[in-house]
C-alpha cells in the first residue's frame, strides 16, 4: 500500500503537483474521514483512472464556523485520516495549517454565495456558505483539478459550489456523489459522534421521514410533505428547523418532476441534515 504524499504548505503542494501532468480530481474534507468520504475518494479515482491523480484536502476551515459553533470540538484525527487515504490509494494529501490558508489572519476578499446562501442552512448559519465557498475557491485554485467531487449529503453546499463555478467561470468540473448511509438509513457524518446512544436511535427518523416522503412522490407535493412530517412528528425530541421540497437547483418550490426533499433538525445540541431525490408525479391541478 503506497502512502500518499503529504503537503503541509502551498510550496510543498506546488512541488507535488509539478511532478506530473496527469489529470487530477480533488475531494475536499474537514478530516475525521468516514465511509462517506471514502466513497467520494473512489468516485474521484473512477473519474481519472489509474493513471490520474487523486488529491484529498484536509482542513477544518474556521471561516465557515460562526462564534459559538463547534470549531474547537470538531473531531480531528489526522493519523487515522492518512491511513484511510492510503488504503483508498490517494496520491496526495494537502493538510495546511490555518496560517498557511489565511496568511493575512482573517480572509479579506470572500465569495458572496448570493440569495441561496441566505436560505435553509444559510438562514440558521448566516456566514457559513461565504466561508465554505471562499475556502473551496482557494482549494480549487491551489490544487487546479479537472474534477472536484462533493457529496449530495450536503446538497445545498454542492448546489452552491456548482453555482459558484458556473457564475465565476471556474474551469473545474463539479461532480456530485450519492449519500452513504448507516444500515438504519442515518447519513454518515463526522458530527454523528456527538450523539448519545438515545439520540443516535432517534436520528434515524430523519432518513426514514425522507424515504416515506419520496415513496409518496407519485401522489404529488402535498402527500410527500405530509408523509415526511408524519414520521418526524412521532419524535418530539427532534426539533425540525426546515423540511422543504424544492427543484433540484433549490431555486424554488417543486410542483412536479424531479425534485429534492431536504430536512434539518436538532437533537439535543447536534444539528443534522439530510436530503433525498423525489420524483413528483404529474400535478393534478393547475
Ligand atoms: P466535510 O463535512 O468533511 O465533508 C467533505 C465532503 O464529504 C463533502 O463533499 C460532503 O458532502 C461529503 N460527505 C459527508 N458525508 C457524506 C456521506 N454520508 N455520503 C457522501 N458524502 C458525504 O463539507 C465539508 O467537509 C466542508 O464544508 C468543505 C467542503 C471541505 C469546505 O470546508
Amino acid at each position: 500500500m503506497d502512502v500518499p504524499v503529504v503537503a503541509r504548505t502551498r510550496a510543498e503542494l506546488q512541488d507535488a503537483l509539478a511532478e506530473g501532468e496527469a489529470e487530477s480530481s480533488v475531494v475536499m474534507t474537514m478530516g475525521a474521514l468516514h465511509d462517506g468520504h471514502a466513497a467520494l475518494i473512489r468516485h474521484a479515482r473512477a473519474l481519472v483512472g489509474d493513471t490520474g491523480h487523486v488529491i484529498v484536502t484536509i482542513f477544518v476551515n474556521p471561516l465557515q464556523f460562526a462564534e459559538g459553533e463547534d470549531f474547537d470540538r470538531y473531531p480531528r484525527a489526522f493519523e487515522n485520516d492518512l491511513n484511510i487515504c492510503a488504503a483508498e490509494g490517494v496520491d496526495l494529501v494537502f493538510a495546511p495549517t490555518r496560517a498557511e490558508m489565511y496568511p493575512g489572519g482573517d480572509a479579506r476578499v470572500t465569495v458572496d454565495p448570493g440569495p441561496l446562501g441566505r436560505e435553509l442552512e444559510g438562514a440558521a448559519r448566516p456566514t457559513h456558505f461565504a466561508g465554505v465557498l471562499t475556502v473551496v475557491a482557494k482549494l480549487l485554485n491551489l490544487t487546479v483539478p479537472a474534477y472536484a467531487v462533493f457529496g449530495e449529503k450536503d446538497y445545498q453546499q454542492l448546489t452552491l459550489v456548482r453555482r459558484m463555478a458556473d457564475d465565476l467561470e471556474m474551469p473545474y468540473e463539479i461532480v456530485g456523489a450519492p449519500t452513504v448511509r448507516e444500515a438504519d438509513g442515518l447519513a454518515l457524518s463526522s458530527r454523528n459522534r456527538y450523539l448519545s446512544a438515545d439520540e443516535r436511535a432517534i436520528a434515524a427518523a430523519l432518513s426514514e421521514a425522507l424515504a416515506k416522503g419520496a415513496e409518496a412522490g407519485h401522489l404529488g407535493r402535498e402527500a410527500v410533505l405530509r408523509d415526511a412530517v408524519a414520521v418526524l412528528e412521532r419524535h418530539t425530541e427532534l426539533l425540525v428547523d426546515y423540511l422543504v421540497l424544492r427543484t433540484p437547483d433549490l431555486a424554488s418550490d417543486a410542483a412536479s418532476g424531479e425534485s429534492r426533499l431536504l430536512v434539518a433538525a436538532r437533537i439535543g445540541s447536534t444539528r443534522l441534515l439530510d436530503n433525498i431525490a423525489v420524483d413528483l408525479g404529474r400535478a393534478t391541478s393547475g
